[in-house]
């Protein structure tokens, strides 16, 4: 495969949306529980997770194409933990690349990212999204809670200085 580079989304125009929505529609195939009720609803979260946290807006690049992308929020107030914590709002690797360690690229540059600035990272994922959760608990993260059909992990992080 082409080598993989991860770096932060410059710009959020009508092109680079349609990609990502292309990548989330097609990453939550057979998950549709968890990636909302459509293209619709997939644009409009997509611009919020830009406008929300457009500093931490990562996405992997295999030659031109974006290949995946991760959403990290340095600045969320989560109210299970009573205070400001890192969250991973939205996590995806296109369905065609899933299983070549592009995810784990993403993540270690969302990791190195966001312990710069918080001790705790937070992320929901959904409670049948086996593949998903053995994604975050390799990387240390683990289950704290459940609320519906999503489930509440957590990882604690430290500055390497
Ligand atoms: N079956 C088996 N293992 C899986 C699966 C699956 N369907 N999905 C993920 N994994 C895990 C395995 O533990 C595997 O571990 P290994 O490295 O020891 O083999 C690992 O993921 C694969 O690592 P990568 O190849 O680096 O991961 P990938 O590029 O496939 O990206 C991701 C992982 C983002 C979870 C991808 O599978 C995906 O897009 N899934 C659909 C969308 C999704 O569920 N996103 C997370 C939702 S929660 C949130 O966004 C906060």
């Amino acid at each position: 495969m082409t080598e993989v580079k991860v770096e932060k989304l410059k710009e959020f125009n009508q092109e680079i949306l349609e990609r990502l929505v292309e990548i989330y529609m097609r990453g939550y195939e057979g998950m549709r529980e968890y990636g909302g009720e459509g293209e619709g609803y997939a644009k409009r979260y997509l611009r919020w997770c830009w406008n929300k946290a457009k500093d931490g807006f990562f996405i992997a690049k295999l030659g031109d194409e974006i290949a995946g992308f991760i959403v990290c929020d340095n600045d969320w107030y989560s109210k299970y933990e009573g205070r400001t914590v890192g969250a991973i709002h939205e996590f995806v690797v296109d369905k065609r690349f899933q299983g070549h360690g592009i995810g784990h690229k993403l993540m270690e540059k969302c990791l190195d990212y966001l312990r710069k600035y918080n001790d705790r990272i937070e992320l929901w994922v959904g409670e049948k999204n086996e593949g998903a959760m053995r994604f975050y608990e390799e990387h240390s993260f683990r289950k704290v809670g459940q609320s519906g059909i999503w489930v509440r992990m957590v990882k604690d992080v430290h500055d390497k200085g």
